[in-house]
């Protein structure tokens, strides 16, 4: 059996089904009714979902789709995503209310901002990027930590027009480098550094070997603002870094913000593809604030003045500008940011925050719950975390182990848990249950959201029947999608619109099936993409790394199952003949030269170096039968190989220890 036939052998022995707390149900933002008003007129359900912001001008269509795959949503509205986030609520007498409470990995650093305090810090900020030349169009850098002074940088460059890019503080400079070169960006915003396991890890190094690289590539980064955090010692250039503190700090608290056309680009947000160079998805401004702020709403079922809201992810993710930053912000919700990792100062710090701030959603990815199931239940159980009412998933598979935990130990078996499927590309969640309608399956995703068009289909583009597997495909054009990857219309058109071009389809890159009821369950990444611990990683763009130490001939990369971590990255590696055997820390050698090539989450859990790698006589490399190997399974079928004694080599070698 492969692992994917097994999974699904093993999804359709899962009946467990958990009904929606009558309370819930009762006073749910969502009602069932909502799938059919979608269904009969797609782009008015949108329309009334867009009216729930502010719009300067009202836009003039809907939707335009008269060049697929390059959509216009709410064409001719003008619209500022920060306005709608900040001033809208203080001019609606929300002023006071807490926008995000904020906890520094130290305890005791804590800080909470209204919603007032966090527009004029917006607007302070926005009148310093000005005053450093930013101006509307420009490219803006975020490498930061999880600190209140990233939400406003991030809000400040959308008050101003200038698109920014979030680069997870735990990527290498080189990562960081590619991307502003990329996207052509003229200033970073970074700290010296934040806190991480109980010390202070630093990052302003990092983008001064990033600035160096970008000047070997013929860029130039104009400024950088630096945010002082932890306190440690810089380097410091006078002609390019700036104190935040000094310039955001001293800078007028009053902006008044221009409108921009509905299509104005919002942010670049770089994500792995299956070849080696990663993709900027870009997201513009109005039909991206309006997927992510209605299906805040919807899939959490936000009461924005009772609720505390917490999603645990990261910035530099998409999850963390869609449900951290953006949803939340425009739906006045009170929101929770905490800088530092699950188990420090101790095990149980997560469920104290929920504890302390009386957390009623919570949002979070597999791979952390079933750390969680790892150190047991009684951590949990020692806080009061009735408060909570509505779980979430998101990033990866969720296991029906892991979600019958979660829902029991977590959620005392009151809260739904909402098992959300989307994309950085798709800019919003597309297939998730309603926690006040569907009756939720542990491990499916359910159904397309109202407003989603979304199926199973064959390789030649027939949906599945129930009860079948196939491709992921999005067969509506919604608001949130992303409109081209930046700079690179071609790739666009040929990753996502290629494979159903006739069909005009969207294509995931992601396994589903149909189970018996037509409920969904996303399996698994189709291409060469991993997912591990929910981070999106590219096994091409690994191999390039590995390839770049100067011991090695050939690598490749394959992403094998791993209890915690859902994936994990297996590395096969030839060595270049002059390099021996490699000496003996060849394999801790390389695994450092992957984390400083990408950034620890790239870390190979496994290089195993080989003599030869498995390939096709089109000399393409079959990791299908590597992955047999990294699981321990038996190897697959290997007629199609140029050489099937190479797979033997390979197991010799694995047995031998090597
Ligand atoms: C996977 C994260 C199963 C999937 C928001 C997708 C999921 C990729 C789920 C996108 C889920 C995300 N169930 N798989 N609920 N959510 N995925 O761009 O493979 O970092 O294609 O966006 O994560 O990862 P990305």
């Amino acid at each position: 059996m492969t692992s994917t036939e097994e999974t699904l052998s093993n999804l359709s022995k899962e009946d467990r089904r958990f009904e929606p707390p009558e309370e819930l149900a009762a006073d749910a933002n969502v009602r069932a009714e909502a799938y059919d008003r979608a269904a009969q007129d797609r782009e008015a359900f949108w329309a009334e979902a867009a009216e729930r912001l502010h719009w300067d001008r009202t836009w003039d269509q809907v939707l335009d789709w008269s060049n697929p795959p390059f959509a216009k949503w709410f064409v001719g509205g003008t619209i500022n995503a920060a306005y709608n986030c900040l001033d809208r609520h203080v001019e609606n007498g929300l002023g006071d209310r807490v926008a995000l409470h904020w906890i520094g990995e130290p305890e005791d650093d804590t800080r909470s901002v209204t919603y007032a305090e966090l527009k004029d810090e917006v607007c302070q900020a926005a009148n310093a990027l000005t005053e450093l030349g930013v101006q509307k169009g420009d490219r803006v850098a975020i490498y930061m930590p999880m600190i209140l002074e990233t939400v406003v940088a991030m809000l400040a460059c959308a008050r101003i027009g200038a698109p920014h890019t979030v680069v997870f503080g735990g990527f290498s400079s080189d990562a960081l480098a590619t991307r502003v070169v990329d996207c052509g960006v003229k200033v970073v915003i970074t700290a010296d550094g934040g806190y991480r396991r109980g010390a202070p890890s630093a990052l302003k190094p990092a983008v001064d070997e990033a600035r160096a690289k970008v000047k070997e590539q013929g860029g130039e980064v104009e400024k950088v603002l630096v945010v002082k955090r932890t306190g440690q010692d810089v380097d410091w250039d006078d002609d390019v870094d700036v104190w935040w503190n000094d310039t955001v700090g001293e800078a007028s608290t009053e902006h008044a913000c221009e409108f921009f056309d509905s299509e104005h680009p919002l942010y670049v947000m770089y994500t792995s593809g299956s070849t080696g160079k990663p993709k900027g998805i870009l997201h513009t401004t109005g039909g991206y604030l309006v997927g992510a702020a209605f299906t805040h709403w919807e899939v959490f079922d936000l009461k924005p003045e009772t609720d505390v809201y917490w999603c645990t992810a990261d910035v530099g993710w998409v999850t963390g500008h869609s449900y951290l930053v953006y949803g939340p912000l425009a739906n006045a919700a009170t929101g929770v940011i905490y800088e530092g990792t699950p188990d420090t100062p101790e095990k149980g710090r997560w469920w104290k925050i929920v504890q302390d701030l009386k957390v009623s959603i919570f949002y979070t990815a597999p791979t952390a719950i079933r750390s969680f199931m790892k150190q047991g239940q009684e951590i949990p159980d020692r806080y009061d975390m009735s408060s909570l009412r509505v779980l979430g998933s998101v990033g990866e598979p969720i296991n029906p182990e892991a979600y019958v935990w979660y829902r029991h130990v977590i959620g005392k078996d009151k809260t739904p848990v909402v098992d959300t499927w989307w994309q950085t590309e798709t800019g919003s969640i597309m297939i998730s249950p309603l926690p006040g309608v569907t009756a939720g399956k542990p491990g499916s995703a359910m159904n397309p959201l109202p407003g989603i068009g979304a199926d199973v289909v064959t390789e030649e583009g027939e949906s599945v029947p129930n009860g079948s597997g196939g491709y992921l495909v999005l067969t509506e054009p919604w608001p949130s999608m992303l409109r081209t990857i930046w700079g690179d219309d071609e790739r666009f058109v040929d990753t996502y619109w290629s494979k159903y071009k006739e069909q005009g389809w969207y294509f995931a890159g992601d396994g589903a099936k149909k189970d018996e009821d037509g409920d969904l369950w996303v399996l698994g990444r189709v291409d060469d993409v991993m997912n591990v611990s929910g981070h999106r990683l590219s096994t091409t763009e690994i191999e390039s790394a590995l390839v770049s130490h100067p011991k090695v001939a050939e690598a490749a990369v394959v992403g094998a199952k791993d209890e915690d971590t859902g994936q994990a990255v297996c590395a096969f590696v030839i060595l270049k003949d002059e390099a021996g055997d490699g000496g003996e820390d060849i394999v801790e050698e390389l695994r450092k030269h992957v984390r400083k090539e990408i950034g620890p989450i790239a870390t190979p859990r496994q290089i195993m170096i080989v003599p030869e790698l498995p390939k096709t006589r089109s000399g393409k490399i079959m990791r299908r039968l590597l992955r047999d190997v990294a699981e321990n399974r038996e190897v697959g079928d290997v007629t199609t190989l140029a050489d099937s004694s190479v797979m033997d080599l390979i197991s010799d070698g694995m047995s031998s220890g090597k």
